[in-house]
Parts: C-alpha cells; structure tokens; sequence
C-alpha cells in the first residue's frame, strides 16, 4: 500500500516555506529529496562509527568497513548484480567516465562506431564523442521522432564532420552494423522521460553487431523502477545516488564480472593495489581496483538506507504511483495545450514514459517561467536539462521540465497547472 501522507512525513524538507508558499518540489529529476532514515544514517555513521575502512585492525574501522560491505550488498541485491560487480564512483557521470577510459580507450579503435541515441544526458554524449574523436571512431545517434520516441527504422541520414569527429545521425537500423563496438544508450530520457525498449533494441542489435557491449545509463531508471541487470543482457549500467532518495557524491557502476576484471584500473593509488614495489604495482580484486583512495563512507551508508526505503516502498509501487501521476498530468495539462497555452513534449503513451514532463509556456522563456513558479513555491527545473542537442532540435531554446517521485501528489499536479494559467497574466 503506497501511503502518500506518510511517505510525504518522512521528508522533512517538505515542511519547509518558499516564498510564503508550501514547497511543491517537482524537480526530483535533478536530484531528489532525502527521507529521514538516509539523514540519520549518515548522521549516524559519522557520530558513532566514523573511521578510515579496510585500513585498520580496530573495532571502529572494522565497524566502518562492514557498514561499506553491508551497504554495497544491498545495492547489489537492489539491481539483481553480484557485490564485487558493483562499483562505486562519485556518480553517473564518472561511472560512464570510467567505462570511457577504461574500456573504450583499449577497445575501440579507427574504424569502430559507438551508437548512442539523440535522448542522451550530456554525461552519456560527451564522453563518446571525445572517444570517438580520439581514436578515430564514427559517433552514431539514433534520432527521435517528434513525440520523442527514438526512430527504430527509416528516415533520413545524415552525416556531420567537425573537429576530427564523424556523426552519423539516423535511424537504428540505419546505424547498425558490425562496426558498431558499443551502444550507450539511456534507459529513460532526464528531459523527456521516454523509456527506449531496451529489450528489442539489445535483441536486434546483437544479430548485427556481434561484437557489442552495452552500456545504460539508468540515472533516471534504478530510482523509479525495477531493475534487474542480469535479465537486461547488458554490460554496464550506470547511476547516482542522489537521484533515488541518496546523497550526492556518490554514484554506482555496475559491470559484467568478465569484462571488468580485464580492464585496466581508472585511477590509481591507496586501496585499488595488489603488491607494490618501487618499480610497480599489481592491482586489487573487484570492486577495489577501480575504488582508488578513500571513499565517501557516509555517502555509501546513505545510499544503502535509500536502498532500504525504496525495498520497502517496493519498486513496482514507484512505477505505478508515478504512472498515476503522470497520466493525471497529462490529461489535465491538455486543455492547456489546446488552447495554445503550452506545447507539451514527450511520448503520448505513460507506458513509454518515467516521471519527467516538459513543457514550454507559449511566447515565454522557460527560465521566465520556472521563477514565476518559483514565486508559489513550485521548484521546477528550466533550460537545457544537459541535453541540448535533443531540447534544440525542438526548435525552442530551453524547456520548463516537472518531475515526479514517490513523495509528489495529484494535488501538486493541480496547483502547478493553476500557476501556469497565472504566468501569461504576469506579462499581459
Ligand atoms: C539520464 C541522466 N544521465 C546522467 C546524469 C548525470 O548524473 P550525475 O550528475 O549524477 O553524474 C543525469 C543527471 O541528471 C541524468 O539524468
């Protein structure tokens, strides 16, 4: 049973005031709101049990290191993945970083493509495009239609040269072929909230590209749905904590055991080492090699107690109280549309989509936007939402973007759009 007054009690921030006016927190895509037990857990750790792990023989840092190794196995239970398969980094983007480095700079070489799609946060593009530029490689992008959905077939192609780099952008069976080494894809857009079939576009794209490994970026996944890395037939699945009730500082790589244990380490130093002599070093068993230096302890301790609250919510909860959401945004949001006073973007279909729903208010900035309804508390991100060839290629410079999380209600939904209809008003 999804009690949304008592999900809502559990964070304390949602008491506070902005401007006068209950805080609506709508921007749970950038990062979200932390319950009570992930504050205390950290709180806890640092009060009670602080100290350096895997680094002493006393009770505090052996108390340290199993609060670590505790947390790391929820984590890993949480996606369905072993311990010692799951990484942690500071977050999403440094774990695609570190597939970038590690792995793509030994495996893709001149002549190679990597497929990523128009949907990408810059953290799933930019990485790729300094691979590609580096080694020589064609960057692939499967293009979106206009509802956002990603073009599977047809359409036209289209190529582009800049600086060293070739793009191909097109549709994705226009892109695949057995040059194609890597698809990076995301697993649900920050800006549109479109949830690409993962399953069919992994199932074509083995049939033709034989030799390639998979990496989803699920920022906007693993907080807001079930996933299970083994059944995905993936090679790495990245995200952050902060985004699914955690800390910020602290992010997750998850990786195939064979691969990853043939990689060459990302950063080097305390802790990811074997033996070291003057003239070398061996390197540590998994998850240590690629966790150089001490960690942020209290960030994994938190994200384990997010790991807990989000198993006793249960995953499924999530998706449908957000599919809830999100179908009552959408129809209420539409007279608003077919009166002209918005443009609404993103698949039609809840089933095709997360949390995330963009808009633009007609004739009006989406920054100009966003601070009107900040002024009635509402907190909604505006702008390019770190995907700016997707947000252009809409033809508009930047969008008004509401997301939705386990705490948000109908309510809010129907004092945001009361607001929307106030900002035309503001420049009348
Ligand atoms: C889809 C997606 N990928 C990657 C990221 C990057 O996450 P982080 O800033 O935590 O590295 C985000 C953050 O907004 C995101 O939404």
């Amino acid at each position: 049973m999804f009690d949304i007054h008592k999900i809502r009690a559990d964070f304390p921030i949602l008491k506070r005031k902005i401007h006068g006016h209950d805080l609506v927190f709508l921007d749970s895509g950038a990062t979200s709101q932390k319950p009570e037990s992930v504050i205390k857990a950290m709180d806890d750790y640092y009060r009670n049990s602080n100290a350096n792990i895997h680094r002493g023989v006393y009770e505090l840092s052996v108390e340290a290191t199993r609060l670590v190794d505790e947390a790391r196995k929820k984590v890993a239970n949480f996606i369905g993945a072993r311990a010692e398969e799951t990484i942690f980094t500071r977050n999403a983007s440094e774990s695609i970083n570190l597939v970038m480095y590690s792995w793509g700079r030994d495996n893709i070489k001149s002549g190679d493509a990597v497929l990523v799609s128009k949907l990408e946060h810059h953290s799933n593009l930019v990485p790729w495009q300094e691979l590609c530029r580096e080694k020589g490689a064609e960057l692939r992008i499967i293009d979106v239609d206009e509802n956002g959905m990603l073009k599977m077939s047809d359409g036209e192609e289209k190529t582009f040269s800049e600086n060293g780099l070739k793009v191909k952008l097109g549709s994705f069976d226009q892109l695949v072929d057995d040059k194609v080494k890597l698809l990076a894809v995301t697993g649900a857009s920050n800006v549109l909230g479109t949830t690409p079939d993962l399953a069919e576009m992994i199932k074509k794209i083995k049939v033709k590209a034989k030799a390639v490994t998979v990496l989803v970026d699920a920022s906007q996944m693993v907080p807001h749905m079930k996933v299970d890395v083994k059944s995905m037939g993936v090679d790495f699945v990245a995200f952050s904590a902060h985004k699914m009730l955690g800390p910020t500082g602290m992010g997750v790589l998850w990786g195939k055991k064979e691969i990853l244990s043939k990689m060459r380490p990302f950063m080097f130093g305390g802790d990811m080492i074997g033996e070291v002599k003057i003239t070398g070093a061996t390197w540590a068993e998994l998850p240590s090699r690629f966790e150089a230096g001490t960690p942020d302890i209290a960030g994994i301790v938190g994200l384990g107690a997010a790991v807990d609250y989000l198993e006793k919510l249960g995953m499924d909860n999530v998706r449908q109280h957000e599919k809830e959401l999100m179908k009552y945004a959408l129809e209420k949001m539409t007279p608003l549309k077919e009166e002209g006073l918005i443009t609404l973007y993103g698949p039609k279909d809840v089933e095709d989509r997360g949390g995330a729903l963009p808009f633009n208010v007609t004739g009006i900035h989406a920054h100009d936007a966003a601070q009107i309804l900040d002024n009635y508390g509402i907190a909604v991100r505006s702008g390019q939402h770190c995907a700016a060839p997707l947000v252009t290629s809409f033809g508009v410079p930047a969008m008004v973007r509401a997301t939705f999380y386990v705490y948000n209600t109908t309510q809010e939904i129907d004092y945001l759009i009361e607001k929307i209809r106030e900002i035309p008003k503001v420049f009348a």
